[in-house]
């Protein structure tokens, strides 16, 4: 479906993996279908009972790969695959573990807002810079950033862009641990073991009683992305697009 994304299991552990390193994990819209199909299969999956994501060393994401946002931005078809993925990941049934390395932009930060662990490494930045697009916050972002961080920080992190580092992102409980980089791959696999390792029908009851009603999030993503993909061809993103895609010209 997408080269990019590589599924594999581990136990009852099934990760899923960005690999486009050479794109610092850039997103397509291949990538997302790949992704949301195997969240889906891994939920509906007996013998799965922890989705683990995973990013390349150096990169966890560098967000939506910003082609695929010119192309709409020029009057190309959005298509189904990114809200797909959000679906799949806001209403997963299993709990959801990240590890995240390095460059953690705009989708490769909200993912981890969905997530119920997550390790990151000193070096991670998580970075959201929506507006500075021309965009808005997306992924039930402006929903769960101010629950979770507090009405100013959420405020920094998705008005102003300015970048979280892993350590303050621990402190304001966005993620759970940060671990050195060496480490993150073992360590966030056996944190996954762990959650794997749970009597699974307490845990679900649990994790839905600590998720509560997911109707609200759902109905934010959905009015997110309509007006995210109404900014998409506004002139504010168009001329962001056109900035990053000339960057390193002259
Ligand atoms: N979409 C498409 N391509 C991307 C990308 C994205 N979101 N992020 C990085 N790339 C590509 C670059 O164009 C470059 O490709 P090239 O080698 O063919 O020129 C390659 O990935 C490496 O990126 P580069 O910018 O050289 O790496 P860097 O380490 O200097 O910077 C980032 C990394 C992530 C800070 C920088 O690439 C960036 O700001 N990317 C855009 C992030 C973004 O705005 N995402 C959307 C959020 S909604």
């Amino acid at each position: 479906m997408s080269e990019h994304i590589e599924v594999s299991r581990d136990g009852a552990v099934q990760t899923v993996r960005m690999n486009r390193p050479d794109k610092k994990n850039a997103i397509t819209r291949a990538m997302y279908a790949a992704m949301a199909k195997a969240l889906t299969e891994g939920d509906a999956d007996e013998a799965v009972r922890v989705h683990l994501i995973l990013g390349v060393p150096g990169a966890f994401s560098s967000g939506n790969d910003l082609a695929d946002f010119m192309a709409v931005a020029t009057g190309g078809e959005h298509g189904t695959e990114v809200y797909d993925f959000l679906m799949a990941l806001a209403t997963a049934q299993k709990p959801v573990v990240s590890g995240v390395d390095g460059i953690a932009v705009g989708i490769g930060t909200t993912i981890n807002f969905h997530c119920d662990l997550t390790l990151a490494t000193p070096r991670t930045r998580f970075h959201t810079p929506f507006v500075d697009l021309g965009l808005v916050p997306e992924a039930g972002s402006s929903l769960i950033g101010p629950a979770l961080l507090g009405r100013q920080r959420a405020f920094a992190l998705l008005g102003l862009g300015e970048p979280l580092a892993a350590a303050d992102a621990k402190a304001a409980g966005l993620i759970h641990d940060v671990v050195a980089e060496e480490e993150l791959e073992a360590a966030v696999l056996a944190l996954a073991q762990r959650v794997a390792a749970k009597p699974p029908q307490a845990l679900k009851i649990a994790r839905d009683f600590m998720l509560g009603d997911r109707e609200a999030l759902v109905a934010r993503i959905r009015a997110e992305g309509e007006q995210f993909r109404a900014r998409l061809s506004s002139d504010e993103a168009r001329n962001a697009f056109v900035a990053f895609m000339n960057r390193k010209k002259g």
